[in-house]
C-alpha cells in the first residue's frame, strides 16, 4: 500500500526531528506551528511603544536596545497620537481581520501584567470598553482589592459630579432626561449608579463584575490563562516587559503573535528617554524569525489607520518627538 504524502500538519516525533538536519527540523517545526496558527486560531497582538536606549550592564559594557518604561511609568511625556492609536486599536481593532471571528458587538481583551495595570492612571483603569485581564503570580486578592478601590473611586467621583450638576435629585435624571443627555453625561451617570461587586469563577480565575458600564475584568495567574480568558474577542497583550517576554517565549503562542510597535524618537537630536524597563527581543535579528509587514498589511490587521498615514513619520512638534507604527509577524505565519 502506498504511503500517504506527509503533510505539515502531521507532527514529527522528537526522534524523527533529532535524526534530521537540525536547521531543516527547526524550519519544519516553525512551519508546523505557523500552519496550526493560521488554522483558525486568532492572532495575539503585542502592542508596544519603544524608544532607542542604551542599556548599561553590571560589568560596565553598554548595549543599544529599546526602552519601554521608567519608574513604573512611560519614559516619555503624553503623546496624543500614540495614546489615540493605542485606544483605537485596542477598542475597535481587528474588525477587518480575515482570521477574526469577532462579532461587531464583541469586546476586545487587553492582557497586562500587574505592574502595567498599576501604571495606568487611576481614573483610566480599568480601561473602558475593553475586557481587562490582569496577570499576577502572587497577589490575586491584592489585585482584586486594588481594582475594587479603583472602581469605587471612579464611582464616587461620578457621584460628586452628578450631585454638583443636577443637585440632590441626580438619581432621577437618567430616567427623566435620557434623550437630552450627551454620551459623556450618560456614561458618568451610569457609573455613578453602578453596582460594584465580585464574582469568583470555579476554575480559580477571579472575575470582577460586569457591573460597571462597558468593561469587564479578569485576574488570572498565568499568561496562558489570560489567553483562555480572552475567548470571545480581539486579543491584545499590552505589556509590560515581563509579560511580553512570557508571550514571546511560549512556543504555542509564538506563531500567533503579531507585534504593533510604535517607534518614538526625539527630534531635537538629543539621546532618547531614560529607561529602566526594556523590550525583551531583537526584532531585526534573523534568528528570531520576525518579518516586518507592509504598511497596508498592518492596516488590514486592525482596520485602523497608522498615525504616520502615508508618510514615514508622524511629528508631534509640541512634545518634540516623531513616531511611526511598524507591524511584525513570524516568517511563514
Ligand atoms: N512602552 C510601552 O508600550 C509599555 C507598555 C506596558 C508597560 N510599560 C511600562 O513597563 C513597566 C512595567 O513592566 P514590568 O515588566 O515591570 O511589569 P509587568 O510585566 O507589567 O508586570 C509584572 C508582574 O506581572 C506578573 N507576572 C509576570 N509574569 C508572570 C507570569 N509568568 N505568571 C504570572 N504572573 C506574572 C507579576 O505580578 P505579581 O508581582 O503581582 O505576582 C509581575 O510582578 C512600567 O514602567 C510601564 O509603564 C510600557
Amino acid at each position: 500500500m502506498e504511503t500517504p504524502p506527509g503533510t505539515t500538519l502531521s507532527t514529527p516525533s522528537p526522534t524523527e526531528l533529532q535524526d534530521r538536519d537540525p536547521v531543516a527540523a527547526e524550519a519544519e517545526k516553525i512551519d508546523m506551528l505557523s500552519t496550526n496558527a493560521s488554522k483558525g486560531l486568532r492572532p495575539i497582538y503585542l502592542v508596544v511603544a519603544t524608544t532607542p536606549c542604551t542599556m548599561k550592564s553590571s560589568n560596565g559594557t553598554t548595549k543599544s536596545t529599546l526602552g519601554i518604561g521608567k519608574d513604573g511609568s512611560l519614559p516619555w511625556p503624553m503623546i496624543k497620537a500614540d495614546m489615540n492609536y493605542f485606544k483605537e486599536v485596542t477598542e475597535k481593532g481587528t474588525a477587518t481581520d480575515p482570521h477574526s471571528t469577532i462579532s461587531n458587538s464583541a469586546v476586545n481583551s487587553v492582557i497586562m501584567g500587574r505592574k502595567t495595570y498599576i501604571s495606568i492612571p487611576q481614573k483610566f483603569r480599568p480601561l473602558a470598553r475593553r475586557k481587562n485581564i490582569v496577570i499576577t503570580r502572587s497577589g490575586v486578592g491584592q489585585v482584586v482589592d486594588q481594582i475594587l478601590d479603583d472602581l469605587k473611586e471612579q464611582k464616587q467621583q461620578a457621584q460628586q459630579w452628578a450631585s454638583k450638576k443636577y443637585g440632590e435629585k441626580w438619581l432621577e435624571v437618567l430616567s427623566n432626561q435620557q434623550s437630552d443627555l450627551t454620551m459623556l453625561e450618560l456614561k458618568k451617570l451610569r457609573l455613578a449608579q453602578s453596582d460594584i461587586g465580585i464574582e469568583t469563577k470555579p476554575t480559580g480565575s477571579l472575575i470582577t463584575i460586569e457591573k460597571i458600564p462597558e468593561s469587564a475584568i479578569a485576574v488570572v495567574a498565568s499568561p496562558q490563562a489570560s489567553v483562555d480568558e480572552a475567548n470571545e474577542s480581539g486579543i491584545f497583550c499590552i505589556g509590560g516587559s515581563e509579560i511580553y517576554k512570557s508571550f514571546l517565549q511560549d512556543e504555542q503562542m509564538r506563531p500567533r503573535l503579531r507585534i504593533l510597535q510604535t517607534e518614538i524618537e526625539r527630534t531635537d537630536g538629543s539621546d532618547g528617554y531614560e529607561c529602566d524597563t526594556f523590550w525583551p527581543e531583537d526584532l531585526e535579528n534573523q534568528a528570531n524569525n520576525w518579518h516586518e509587514a507592509e504598511k497596508s498589511e498592518v492596516v488590514s490587521w486592525t482596520g485602523i489607520q497608522l498615525p504616520q498615514k502615508e508618510l514615514d513619520w508622524h511629528y508631534d512638534e509640541k512634545v518634540g518627538v516623531r513616531l511611526r507604527v511598524k507591524g511584525w509577524k513570524q516568517k511563514g505565519a
